[in-house]
């Protein structure tokens, strides 16, 4: 039976991995250590299982007893103005983190880590392979991230090298969906909370910008069978994403036809914003034959308005019990609170 760990469990992309995760029978005991700087407790709280365990602690100092057959690391912030906001303390999360997470696994066992695709920094490429090194500015604003991203990967690869670690590496494009926060930050959240609450729809510089955005559901699948279904013995690293590039303005005028009493309004660039995102998906296809983005943007943007509309309800948050109470059992059995 198998012993998981994820770090970053209480989070967007986290949340869904576990209820993936989950529903593997081979799974003896699931451990979600989050600290829930950017996550939260409610992403899964409507998970009912006596295997799940749910540690409230920094993954860096996590005490933790025996070690882990699987480890997931998804503990850092993914959003510019959260990482930047906090930058020595996202740098840690992963790099420390990281540090800590290979301390527990045990002989044998696999260690995956979700990378990014801003390791790629402000490309010249497109779309990005695997192969391409990057530009980055690694005193820049965005260094916290991309560095420490760039620099778990060495780790990694290093111990995979030197000790035979397994590993698996993935780097994901922008990923958007149910489960973002709401002051998230990022540009489909922005766009839905603002039309929402009938704001103006603020686009960073003149949106000509690109993003490749995944729907969540595409890309968990893609996660779950390189992480563990397809039994792929592949280190990484691994684009995954969707490779339709749309620019930023495009998504904005999506939304802004279904809120036409919101005005789109242009905002100063954030700094160092990359100006085009695609990843070349050659590889994936390779590893993961016939995975492919199914959700069009459109489609993920429609289910992403409906889960927002739910979340942003007055009183929503208020009305729902600290812990949900079909889940009060399990989650308050498995929550500890450090
Ligand atoms: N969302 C994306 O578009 C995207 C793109 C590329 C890579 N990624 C990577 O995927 C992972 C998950 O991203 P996400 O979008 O779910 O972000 P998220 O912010 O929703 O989730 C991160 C989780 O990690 C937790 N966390 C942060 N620091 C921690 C620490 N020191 N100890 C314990 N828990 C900690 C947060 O509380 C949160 O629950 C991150 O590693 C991110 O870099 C995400």
């Amino acid at each position: 039976m198998t012993r998981i760990l994820v770090a970053g469990g209480l989070g967007f992309i986290g949340s869904h991995l576990v209820e993936r995760l989950l529903r593997r029978e081979d799974v003896a005991e699931c451990v979600v250590v989050d600290n829930l700087w950017t996550g939260s407790w409610r992403n899964l709280a409507h998970v009912e299982d006596s295997r799940l365990q749910i540690l409230v602690e920094d993954v860096e100092r996590v005490c933790l007893a025996g070690k882990f057959d699987e480890i997931y690391h998804l503990a850092s912030p993914a959003s510019p103005p959260w990482y930047m906001a906090q930058p020595l303390r996202t740098i840690s999360a992963n790099v420390v983190g990281a540090l800590r997470l290979l301390d527990v696994l045990a002989p044998g066992g696999q260690m995956a880590y979700t990378s990014t695709s801003e390791v790629y920094g402000e490309p010249l490429v497109s779309p990005q392979p695997e192969s391409y090194r990057g530009f980055v500015d690694c005193t820049g604003p965005r260094a916290s991230y991309d560095e420490s991203k760039r620099c778990v990967e060495a780790m990694l690869f290093e111990a995979h090298r030197a000790q035979g670690v397994r590993i698996k590496v993935v780097r994901l494009f922008n990923v958007f969906g149910p489960r973002t926060r709401v002051d998230d930050g990022r540009a489909v959240s922005n766009f839905v909370t603002q039309a929402l609450r009938g704001r103006p729809i603020t686009v960073f510089g003149d949106g000509a910008q690109t993003r490749s955005w995944g729907y969540i559901d595409d890309i968990i699948k893609g996660l779950e069978r390189y992480f563990w279904a397809d039994g792929v013995d592949y280190p990484g690293p691994l684009n995954i994403g969707n490779d339709r590039e749309i620019p930023v303005l495009e998504v904005a005028e999506f939304i802004q036809r279904r809120f036409p009493k919101c005005p789109i309004v242009h905002l100063p660039a954030p700094p160092q914003d990359p100006t085009n995102r695609r990843p070349d998906l050659s590889l994936a296809n390779r590893v993961l034959p016939g995975w492919t983005s199914l959700v069009p943007y459109e489609e993920g943007v429609e289910r992403t308005i409906a889960w927002f509309r739910r979340e942003m309800r007055p009183g929503a948050a208020a009305k729902r019990p600290l812990v949900a109470n079909a889940s009060a059992k399990a989650i308050g059995q498995n929550l500890r609170l450090v």
